[in-house]
């Protein structure tokens, strides 16, 4: 039986399984640029971030209508429920979507037919988060942000996401702030290929909650005190990690340094289909590479529910 375990850092397009972007592609008459799901599989083969990046933008343009957006959050949810996953804080990128001519209505209204049944269906509780593509202009966020406006019901709050380097987390100082006077919660990626810099300015100038990745704060040790000393919550996701290259091998992750630093660490899966595993199969990988024993993996687990945006009873009754 996998652990009960809430999942903070899942990009639902990093969801998006060789075989299911096949399917989709039939049926909306896309060529894809792989002759099959092997060729595709044999394309997951990526140096760094930016050169995933491209793959994962352009496979996305299987999704086109509501019903792929609703069946690509419903075979995600069925996997994630069969990990241990009982609750899930979807990210998405209206960005990649909208500029393809797919209207951000069509994105959320076919997230949220699989979101609303979710609970009932796989017993995984849900929410929404919507990103900005940081590579994109400041101004380009605030146009997405005024675009959601009729669907902040069905979003929890922001994050920042796509090519971290050259885009520090200032560029966005201006739709941050915008987005908490509507009442949204605040995350943001940092520190996964950008510098420890980007993780204090996401959290002094951004004022995020949480920090997606983070792993390189610990070239910083007054950032992992103030880090250790806030709480502050850290979405690690150790198999993108070494797909993208942030490091060489699992066995050098300093996942199990940082748990001994004190630090408040979750374990994700980022984009799974991408990334060879899904919550449960890191959580595995982690014990078999670090050596994170069955106690750890718990703390892990009541990590992830305490960091959620889940009221704080849901919480403790998830736990
Ligand atoms: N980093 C930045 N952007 C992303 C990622 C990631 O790991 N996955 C999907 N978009
Ligand atoms: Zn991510």
């Amino acid at each position: 039986m996998p652990i009960p375990k809430a999942e903070l850092h899942l990009h639902i397009e990093g969801t998006l399984e060789p075989e299911l972007a096949f399917a989709l592609a039939a049926r909306n008459g896309v060529e894809l640029p792989y002759a099959d799901t092997e060729e595709l599989r044999r394309a997951y083969l990526f140096d760094d971030l930016q050169t995933f990046l491209n793959l994962y933008y352009g496979l996305m343009a299987v999704l086109r209508t509501e019903a792929d957006f609703e069946e690509l959050a419903d075979a995600y949810l069925a996997r994630a429920a069969a990990q241990g996953v009982r609750h899930a804080e979807i990210f998405f990128d209206p960005q990649a979507h909208m500029a393809r001519g797919v209207p951000i209505g069509t994105v959320i209204e076919g997230l949220s037919r699989a979101l609303e049944r979710s609970e009932e269906r796989h017993g995984v509780s849900t929410r929404l988060i919507m990103c900005f593509l940081r590579d994109q202009s400041a101004e380009s966020a605030l146009e997405t942000l005024e675009a959601a406006k009729p669907y902040l019901d069905r979003i929890i709050g922001v994050g920042l996401d796509s090519a971290e380097v050259g885009h520090p987390p200032v560029k966005f100082r201006e739709v941050y702030k915008a987005a908490a006077a509507l009442g949204l919660r605040l995350v943001a990626h940092a520190g996964e290929e950008g510098p420890p810099a980007y993780i204090t300015e996401a959290l002094d100038v951004l004022r995020v909650e949480r920090i997606d990745h983070g792993l390189r704060c610990m070239e910083d040790q007054d950032l992992v005190e103030r880090l250790v000393r806030d709480r502050v919550p850290l979405t690690l996701c150790p198999l993108s990690n070494v797909r993208l290259r942030a490091i060489d091998v699992l066995e050098e992750h300093p996942l199990a340094r940082m748990l001994d630093a004190g630090l408040m660490c979750t374990v994700n899966s980022d984009d799974p289909a991408y990334f060879g595993g899904y919550v449960e199969d890191t959580f595995h990988a982690v014990r078999e590479a670090l050596g994170i024993d069955h106690e750890r993996l718990r703390t892990l687990a009541r990590n992830s529910f305490e960091a959620s945006f889940l009221d704080r009873d849901a919480a403790d009754e998830a736990l």
